[in-house]
C-alpha cells in the first residue's frame, strides 16, 4: 500500500470565467512570487482559454503548471468554438473534465466526461476529473451512489496506470461558490467512497496512487482543517484563487 504521504498534494486554481490575458498574467505573476512550497506541493493555474498563452508564458520559468478548464475530445475539425487537447501543446499540462458547472449549465454527461478524460490522457496531459453530488442528492441519501456512478463511468474506461496518473476533484455542488464548505468529516468520507470505488474499478494500487482533491468554498479560513485530513490530497479552488495571497495560504496548508 502506498502511504497517504506518498501522494504529492496538488492545489489547482479554477479561475472560471474571470480574467483575460493581461490580468491573468498579472495574477499568475503574483502567485509565482508568493514563495510557495513547490518542493512539496504541485500548483496549477487554470485560466480561461483566452488567457492560457499569457499565463503559460508568465510561469514558464517557474514550477507553476497551467491547466485548461475545458476541452473537446476530438482532435480537430468542424467544432466551432471548441478547443482540443492537441491545441493545448506548449500551453497546458493539466485539463479539468466534468466540472459541475459544465454538467449543469452546458449539459455534459458522464459519457462526455469519459471521452474528455481519455482525450486528455491520450494527449499526454493530466486530467482533473470533477465529481460531486447536488444538495437534493445528499439530502436524499444518494451521495455514495452518485459518486460511485460518476467515478465508475469515467474510470472503467481507463487503464490502472492512467488512473494512477489522474487527479479527481470531489466537489459537492452545494459547496461550490456558496461559502458553505463541506465539513472535513463530510469531505473525508466522500473521498474515501471515491477511493473505494476506484479500487473496485481499477484495483488497490491505482486507488492508493490517484490523487483526490476537495473543492467547494475552500478559503484561507477553512483550508487547514480540510487539507490536514488523511486522504484529502489538495484542493480545487474557485473564488479564493482569484486572490494571490488567499490562494497561497491554501497551497501552504496543503504542503505536508
Ligand atoms: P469555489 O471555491 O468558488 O466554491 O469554487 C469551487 C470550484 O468549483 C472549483 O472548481
Amino acid at each position: 500500500m502506498t502511504s497517504p504521504q506518498a501522494r504529492r498534494p496538488i492545489v489547482a486554481a479554477n479561475w472560471k470565467m474571470n480574467t483575460g490575458p493581461d490580468d491573468g498574467a498579472k495574477l499568475a505573476r503574483a502567485v509565482a512570487a508568493q514563495g510557495l512550497p513547490f518542493a512539496r506541493v504541485d500548483v496549477v493555474l487554470c485560466p480561461p482559454a483566452t488567457g492560457l498563452a499569457a499565463v503559460a508564458a508568465t510561469v514558464r520559468s517557474t514550477p507553476v503548471a497551467v491547466g485548461a478548464q475545458h476541452v473537446y475530445w476530438e482532435a480537430s475539425g468542424a467544432y466551432t468554438g471548441e478547443i482540443s487537447v492537441p491545441m493545448l501543446a506548449g500551453l497546458a499540462t493539466y485539463a479539468i473534465a466534468g466540472h459541475s458547472e459544465r454538467r449543469q449549465l452546458f449539459g455534459e454527461t458522464d459519457l462526455d466526461v469519459q471521452r474528455k478524460t481519455l482525450a486528455i490522457l491520450a494527449g499526454g496531459l493530466t486530467p482533473i476529473v470533477a465529481v460531486g453530488e447536488s444538495l437534493d442528492q445528499r439530502d436524499a441519501g444518494q451521495t455514495l451512489d452518485v459518486l460511485r456512478s460518476q467515478v465508475t463511468l469515467v474510470f472503467e474506461a481507463l487503464s490502472p496506470d492512467e488512473t494512477s496518473a489522474s487527479v479527481i476533484a470531489y466537489e459537492p455542488v452545494w459547496a461550490i461558490g456558496t461559502g458553505r464548505n463541506a465539513t472535513p468529516e463530510q469531505a473525508q468520507e466522500a473521498i474515501g467512497w471515491i477511493r473505494d470505488t476506484v479500487a473496485e474499478v481499477q484495483g488497490s494500487t491505482a486507488a492508493d496512487q490517484v490523487r483526490i482533491q476537495y473543492g467547494g468554498s475552500v478559503s484561507p479560513d477553512n483550508c487547514d482543517e480540510l487539507l490536514s485530513r488523511d486522504g484529502i490530497d489538495g484542493a480545487l479552488v474557485g473564488g479564493a484563487s482569484l486572490d494571490a495571497a488567499a490562494f497561497a495560504a491554501i497551497v501552504r496548508a496543503a504542503a505536508p
